[in-house]
């Protein structure tokens, strides 16, 4: 039955040809199909004895078979993943969970600053993040030619007309120019935080941001004294950190308020007794404070025989840290999805 070996190469050959899915099928008809080629050979077994039919018919179905399956695996090869059987959907996989976003630890703790201070009768306000030499130090009592004018003096935005300008425009260094800007929109009695961010030439390091946020307080009154600041610091101190905290003013210097202080909280981690976070003082510096200086209160034609004022800046990402016991400020820059979701 040498003629069916021939008709099988032949086939074998056209299918080689066959470039596409379609041309493959095609063959399918032409050769196994009602008027193909093989149903000619099964036509013509009606002429043969009986012994002869028996076997050419089972050589004919033989080769149909291997046809088959020749141009089933030409399918394959050609359309590769479309020709196997497409999966169905399957509905009882749980779906992809949503993830939801949440507040960045350092605005969360910014909110609680504020929530704070609200409860305290300190109303939120805000100052801009441009602001002119002005507002950063002049009407700050910040001589540009005095030492402490230094950690301040940092970005200056390209202004053409710098020079026609009495004042340049700068990146605000810290939240302390917004209190002119408050004084200066409304009459005490004041009562006032502003959160917001500062920028610095500081690098970056496990403590420093060249950008980080404050939040300013500022309390003008007839009859403001230290011990309203003292007080008030104090409360919030309790409820930021727990209320087992101790707070201790040691005095400092800072040129828009007079006398100035800066605070010191018992620390977290020790309760007080020293640790190597609190390089063992048992103490942590958060903030700084003082009574506005009288210059400052002139400046914002607020009369400093009448009216006195207490004001203190605190760094948010500083107090982030020890609440939530983060050991390097970088961290809440890179952002890293593990750090983030563990408040
Ligand atoms: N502006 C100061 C700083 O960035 C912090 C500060 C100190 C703010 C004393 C105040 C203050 O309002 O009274 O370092």
């Amino acid at each position: 039955m040498s003629d069916l070996d021939d008709v099988k190469a032949e086939f074998l050959k056209t299918l080689d040809g066959a470039k596409a899915a379609g041309e493959a099928e095609k063959l399918r008809t032409d050769w196994l199909g009602r008027t193909g080629r093989l149903r000619k050979l099964t036509e013509d077994l009606g002429k043969l004895p009986v012994e002869q039919k028996k076997l050419r018919g089972k050589a004919i179905n033989d080769l149909k078979v291997a046809l088959e399956a020749a141009i089933d695996e030409r399918l394959k090869s050609l359309s590769g993943v479309k020709a196997a059987p497409v999966d169905p959907i399957d509905v009882t996989i749980p779906g992809a969970r949503p993830r939801y976003g949440r507040r960045h630890p350092v605005y969360a703790t910014m909110d609680e600053i504020r929530h704070i201070f609200e409860k305290l009768g300190f109303e939120a306000a805000y100052g801009p993040e441009i602001e002119t030499a002005y507002y950063n130090f002049e009407a700050l009592n910040i001589p540009l030619d005095h030492p402490a004018a230094e950690p301040f003096d940092t970005y200056y935005l390209d202004d053409p007309d710098a020079a026609s300008r009495p004042y340049r425009y700068l990146l605000r260094s810290h939240t302390s120019p917004a209190q002119m800007h408050v004084m200066e929109s409304r009459k005490p009695p004041i009562r006032v935080v502003v959160p917001g961010k500062v920028f610095r030439t500081d690098p970056a390091d496990a403590s420093h941001l060249p950008v980080f946020h404050q939040c300013e307080g500022l309390m003008v009154d007839e009859g403001v004294t230290f011990a309203d600041l003292k007080g008030v610091l104090a409360i919030a101190a309790k409820e930021l950190f727990g209320a087992k905290t101790e707070t201790r003013f040691r005095p400092s210097y800072f040129p828009f308020t007079e006398p100035s202080a800066e605070v010191d909280v018992t620390c977290l981690l020790c309760g007080g007794g020293g640790c190597p976070a609190c390089k063992g003082s048992g103490w942590i510096e958060i903030l700084g404070c003082g009574m506005v200086h009288p210059r400052v209160l002139e400046y914002a034609k607020i009369d400093p025989a009448k009216y006195t004022g207490f004001a203190f800046g605190m760094g948010v990402e500083r107090v982030a840290m020890l609440k939530l016991g983060v050991p390097d400020i970088r961290h809440f820059i890179r952002n890293h999805p593990l750090f983030l979701r563990q408040w």
